[in-house]
């Protein structure tokens, strides 16, 4: 039985003394809602696992308490979650800027792990993924749990990220006994994450709610090569591309086929519009634009078609913002329309929250082509 809990102090008391049992608490945070568990518990952590159907090659982000004192690197490793000698010394002053500018909030960093840490955490790496995220209810539980949480999103494997409690009950509804809930996630995309490697560099894994431009500004620019091609900072067992698996092509899916054009919709050209609706027939078409408003589009949409079409727009106000708070939920709602295909542009940003857009646009769609005639 999965009970939905509000976020009053009483409840967050009483869910930080189950996390310490090895129970797991579906949380919200800035971000997405995520699964977590006692950092410390070989079975809590099995348990996330277990539950997400996520294989165990897929490492788990670390979540700490904001410090009561200045956040520098030494805390990380006093949670017993970080070595610090592990970090090139050159590296330290201004990977430190760059948390105390960022944490709490969405940003994630892949540094070299302690040695007391369970390696299924880590999917037995040499580093551990690491954040303190920026939400109110996520804080007070961390510190009412007394221990480090692992979560990862709190969806099964593969599947939309979850923003809101009944996205999460949606999720995983009878396989976890509390979610917490703390409203809608303010951010709406996963955190950004970012490798520090050994010689001082540092390459992104996954662009997120923190803007790429923003990491550059304190660590300069970043590593050309793309991560596959570079073992990360100490690595063993692991081959390079199985070490950010979040990369996984296929993510974020929803269960409806899912196409995205190369164009935007106002610039398809006749001869594209004429294929996708030979290709279309007589199927319901559920429709995302990235912005604008879906009342006045959807007549467009209609008069293309002739059938059924229903319209989404990511950002109603052409705002980033909002485009990436609403991006899971709609394509949940997308997803339950009952379309029988689902078509996408692709989002026009290259800076900012844009990366992290394309980026989930993406792994949750095909890129369509047109047949060959
Ligand atoms: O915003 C977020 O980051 C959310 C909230 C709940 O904090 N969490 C999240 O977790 O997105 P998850 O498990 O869905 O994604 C974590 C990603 C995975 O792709 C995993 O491969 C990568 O982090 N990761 C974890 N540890 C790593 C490591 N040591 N090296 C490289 N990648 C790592
Ligand atoms: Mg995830």
């Amino acid at each position: 039985m999965t009970r939905i809990w509000d976020p009053t102090p009483d409840h967050i008391a009483y869910l930080g003394s189950r996390l310490r049992a090895g129970e797991l608490v579906a949380m919200p945070t800035e971000t997405v809602y995520g699964l977590a568990g006692n950092m410390w518990d070989p079975q809590a952590v099995a348990r996330i696992f277990a539950v997400k159907e996520r294989p165990h090659f897929d490492p788990l982000i670390v979540h700490l308490p904001l410090p009561g004192e200045s956040l520098n690197l030494g805390y990380l490793q006093d949670q017993g979650v970080v070595r610090i000698d592990g970090i090139p010394v050159t590296v330290r002053p201004v990977l430190e800027a760059l948390l105390r500018a960022c944490w709490p909030g969405p940003l994630t960093v892949v540094l070299p792990r302690s040695a007391g840490l369970l390696d299924l955490v880590t999917s037995g790496l040499e580093t551990v993924a690491v954040r303190i995220p920026n939400h109110p209810v996520a804080q007070a539980l961390l510190r009412a749990a007394q221990v480090p949480l692992a979560a990862p999103s709190a969806n099964r494997f593969g599947r939309i990220s979850p923003t809101t409690a009944a996205a999460v009950e949606q999720e995983l509804q009878g396989r976890i006994d509390h979610i917490l809930d703390g409203g809608r996630c303010g951010v709406g995309v996963e955190s950004t994450i970012v490798v520090c490697h050994g010689d001082g560099s540092w390459q992104c894994l996954r662009p997120g709610g923190i803007p790429v431009e923003v990491i550059q500004a304190y660590l300069g620019p970043e590593r050309s090569e793309s991560p596959q091609e570079q073992p990360l900072l100490v690595s063993r067992q692991r081959t390079p591309s199985q070490l950010a698996p979040g990369q996984l092509d296929s993510h974020y899916a929803p269960r409806t086929p899912f196409f995205r054009l190369d164009s935007a919709w106002s610039h398809l050209p006749p001869t594209t519009w004429q294929a996708l609706r030979d290709w279309v027939g007589s199927r319901k078409v559920g429709i995302l634009v990235w912005q604008g408003d879906p009342a006045t589009l959807v007549a467009w949409f209609q008069s293309q078609w002739h059938g059924s079409v229903r319209v989404w727009s990511l950002s109603p106000d052409g705002d980033p913002v909002t485009a990436a708070q609403q991006l899971f939920q709609v394509l949940r709602e997308l997803d339950a329309s009952g379309s029988d295909v689902l078509l996408t542009e692709p989002i026009p940003l290259t800076t900012g929250l844009g990366p992290a857009l394309q980026d989930r646009l993406r792994r949750a769609s095909t890129l369509w082509v047109a047949p060959e005639t």
